[in-house]
């Protein structure tokens, strides 16, 4: 896939993953669509790419209102009249016990991470389909192929985008837009800072998984191959990744070491 002057439209692009994947695809000389809540970081990290006016458009969303993504959609097309790929990347974290976690706090995750991602590509794809040609990349997690303590929510939000895209991908194949599922371990990046808590407040303390994951440039190269080689599933990350085939091959093994390693957390 050629990237120069293709239009990429990045969500969580204020922080962390998205921060680095802007940077990743200014550098390849594409124009680009940068979302998030948080305008003044979107200015900040627009301002790093040092792309001009012309070939950046900040466009701050919170995918909690995720009814209005056809006019966000609309402002995109009236700035660059197409979209060739859609990174759906932003979303939140957890921490907290399910049984105390209220369910308001439950829906605004759910809301964030599942609602605002497909709703956001429900209205992106009729521009593909007019297009013939589209790319849509979906930030899950490992936490989208097992659960853990304290993420609950978190986990069935990133289970759930698994079922939709995976479902998606076969129902646009005759439209060629391709499906990338992107699945990270630990990234270096404020997730854990942001995690919300059984209220519904942030963290707001960083956790030694995250500290010491990996870097989000290296993250955002391995993302930008995986795009280029045209996969349907990639995982990104360091040697948590095994924790997958291990639950496959060790389930109750797997059940027991989790359990353990998160007590007191
Ligand atoms: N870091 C990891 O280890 C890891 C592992 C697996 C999966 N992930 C996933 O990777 C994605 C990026 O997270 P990150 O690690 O880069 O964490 P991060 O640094 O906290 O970034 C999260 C991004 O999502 C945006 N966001 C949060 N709520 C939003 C909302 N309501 N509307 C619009 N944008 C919103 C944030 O921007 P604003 O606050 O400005 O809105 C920010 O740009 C998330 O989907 C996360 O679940 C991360």
């Amino acid at each position: 896939m050629e990237f120069k002057d293709k239009v990429v439209w990045i969500t969580g692009a204020s922080s962390g993953i998205g921060e680095g994947l802007v940077y990743a695809f200014a550098e390849m000389g594409c124009k680009l669509v940068i979302s998030a809540r948080r305008e003044h970081e979107l200015l900040r990290v627009k301002e790093q790419t040092k792309l001009s006016d012309e070939n950046i458009l900040v466009l701050p969303i919170d995918l909690e209102h995720y009814t209005l993504a056809t006019s966000w959609v609309n402002m995109v097309v009236a700035k660059f009249g197409q979209i060739d790929i859609l990174i759906n990347n932003g979303g939140v974290s957890q921490k907290g016990l399910a049984m105390e976690t209220d369910l308001s706090v439950e829906k605004k995750i759910m809301d964030i991470n599942y609602f605002g991602n497909v709703a956001l590509s429900k209205a992106v794809i009729p521009i593909m389909q007019n297009q013939k040609s589209g790319k849509i990349v979906i930030t899950t997690s490992i936490l989208g192929k097992f659960g853990l303590p304290l993420h609950s929510t978190y986990a069935a939000s990133k289970h759930a985008l698994y079922g939709f895209y995976d479902s998606l991908r076969m129902e646009l194949k005759t439209d060629n837009i391709k499906i990338l599922i992107v699945s990270p371990g630990f990234i270096n990046t404020q997730a854990s800072v942001n995690a919300l808590k059984e209220d519904g407040k942030r963290l707001e303390k960083n956790s030694p998984a995250q500290i010491n994951g990996m870097k989000t440039n290296v993250f955002a190269q391995k993302l930008i191959s995986a795009i280029k080689s045209d996969k349907k599933h990639v995982y990104i990350g360091n040697k948590e990744l095994l924790s997958v085939p291990f639950k496959l091959l060790f389930p109750n093994l797997f059940y027991k070491i989790m359990v353990k390693l998160n007590k007191g957390k």
